[in-house]
C-alpha cells in the first residue's frame, strides 16, 4: 500500500509517521517539502503531488488549527481547512484512492450535556469550526472513499500542550484559574494515529466491505472532563511521578469561560459519542487519563 501523509510535523502528523509505517510505503510531506509540494495553500501543487505519487491512501493531518487566529485570517483558514481538503478529495476520487481527514468537536454549537453523535446538527461558533465543517462537506460530496475523524483537545508529548503549560504555571504562580464549564476529552495524538492505522488496515483487508466503513467518526478518548479537572489531574499525577516537584500554586480555582475572553467563541459541550467508531471497527477507546499519564511520564525527567 502506498500512503501520502500531509502535515507530517504536526501533533497528529508526527505520530502518523510512526503508526502508518508498518502498513506500507509512506511518503510524508510538510509545507516545506521540496521534491513534492506539501503546502496546502498551493492547490495546484497539491493536485500535482497526488497525481505524481498515485497513493492508495491520502492522510491529511495538516490544517489551520490556530482557533483564535482564524478569526482574523478567515481566507487562509478557508484555504487550509476547506479548499485544500476539497482538492485532495477530488484527486482521491479521480484515482480511486481513500482520503483520511481530521475534523473537530468545534463543528458543534456546544449546547446541552449529551455527547454529540456524528449525525447531530452542526452549528460552529467560530471561523475554525466553520471552515472545518466546510472541509467535511466537500470531502463527503466529492469522494465516497473517505474516513473523517472528528477529535478534540489534542495533546502530544512533542511540542507545547495544555498539560505542560499548567505544570509550568503551577511552578511559577501562587494561584491558577482554569476554565471549568467546557466539557470534553483530552485525546492523545498517539491514540488518534494508532486508531487511524487500525482503520486503514481494516478498509484494505481483503474481502472487507470497505465502502461500508466509509464515513465520519468521532475519535476521542473515553470519559469526560473540564480544563479545570484536567489541570488538577495533571498537577496531582506529576507530583506522584516526581515527589520532589516544587508546586508553588496553593490554589487552583475554577472559573467560567467568560473569565478568559478570546477572539473565537468555544463550545461548552465538546463531548463526542464514539459508539459508531468502536462498533464499526471493533476498537476500544481508553480512558483519557491513560494517555495523559503516559505523556506525563514521558515528559517529566526521571526522579
Ligand atoms: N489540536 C487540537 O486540539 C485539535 C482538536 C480537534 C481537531 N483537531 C484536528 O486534528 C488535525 C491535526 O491537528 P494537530 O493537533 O496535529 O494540529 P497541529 O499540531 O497544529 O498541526 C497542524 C499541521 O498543519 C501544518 N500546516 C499549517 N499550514 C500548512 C500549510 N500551508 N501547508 C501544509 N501544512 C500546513 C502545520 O505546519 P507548521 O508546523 O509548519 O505550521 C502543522 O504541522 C487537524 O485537522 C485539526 O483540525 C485538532
Amino acid at each position: 500500500m502506498k500512503m501520502l501523509l500531509l502535515g507530517k510535523n504536526g501533533q497528529v502528523g508526527w505520530e502518523l509517521q510512526r503508526s502508518l509505517l508498518p502498513l506500507g510505503e509512506l511518503i510524508a510531506l510538510d509545507r516545506h517539502s521540496s521534491q513534492f509540494c506539501g503546502d496546502l495553500t498551493n492547490l495546484a501543487g497539491l493536485a500535482d503531488t497526488v497525481r505524481a505519487i498515485q497513493p492508495d491512501v491520502i492522510v491529511n493531518a495538516a490544517a489551520h488549527t490556530a482557533v483564535d487566529k482564524a478569526e482574523s485570517e478567515p481566507e487562509l483558514a478557508n484555504i487550509l481547512n476547506a479548499q485544500a481538503p476539497e482538492v485532495l478529495a477530488r484527486e482521491a476520487a479521480r484515482s480511486g484512492a481513500w482520503l483520511v481527514h481530521y475534523s473537530t468537536d468545534y463543528v458543534f454549537g456546544g449546547g446541552g450535556d449529551r455527547p454529540w453523535r456524528e449525525d447531530d446538527p452542526t452549528f460552529p461558533l467560530n471561523v475554525y469550526g466553520q471552515t472545518k465543517l466546510l472541509g467535511e462537506h466537500m470531502i463527503d460530496w466529492v469522494c465516497p472513499r473517505h474516513l473523517i475523524f472528528r477529535t478534540s483537545w489534542v495533546y502530544a508529548a512533542r511540542g507545547g500542550n495544555f498539560a505542560k503549560t499548567m505544570l509550568r504555571l503551577a511552578q511559577e504562580r501562587d494561584q491558577l484559574k482554569v476554565i471549568n464549564d467546557q466539557f470534553g476529552a483530552p485525546t492523545g495524538a498517539e491514540l488518534i494515529a494508532d486508531m487511524t492505522a487500525h482503520a486503514i488496515r481494516q478498509v484494505f483487508q481483503p474481502g472487507a466491505d470497505a465502502q461500508a466503513l466509509a464515513g465520519i467518526y468521532h475519535l476521542v478518548a473515553s470519559g469526560c472532563t473540564t480544563w479545570f479537572d484536567y489541570a488538577q489531574h495533571v498537577i496531582a499525577q506529576a507530583q506522584r511521578l516526581q515527589p520532589g516537584l516544587k508546586i508553588k500554586a496553593t490554589e487552583v480555582n475554577p472559573v467560567p469561560t467568560s473569565a478568559f475572553p478570546t477572539p473565537a467563541q468555544r463550545p461548552l459541550n465538546s463531548r463526542l459519542n464514539t459508539a459508531r467508531l468502536q462498533a464499526k471497527f471493533g476498537l476500544t477507546l481508553p480512558a483519557w487519563q491513560t494517555g495523559v499519564d503516559r505523556m506525563l511520564a514521558e515528559i517529566l525527567p526521571n526522579p
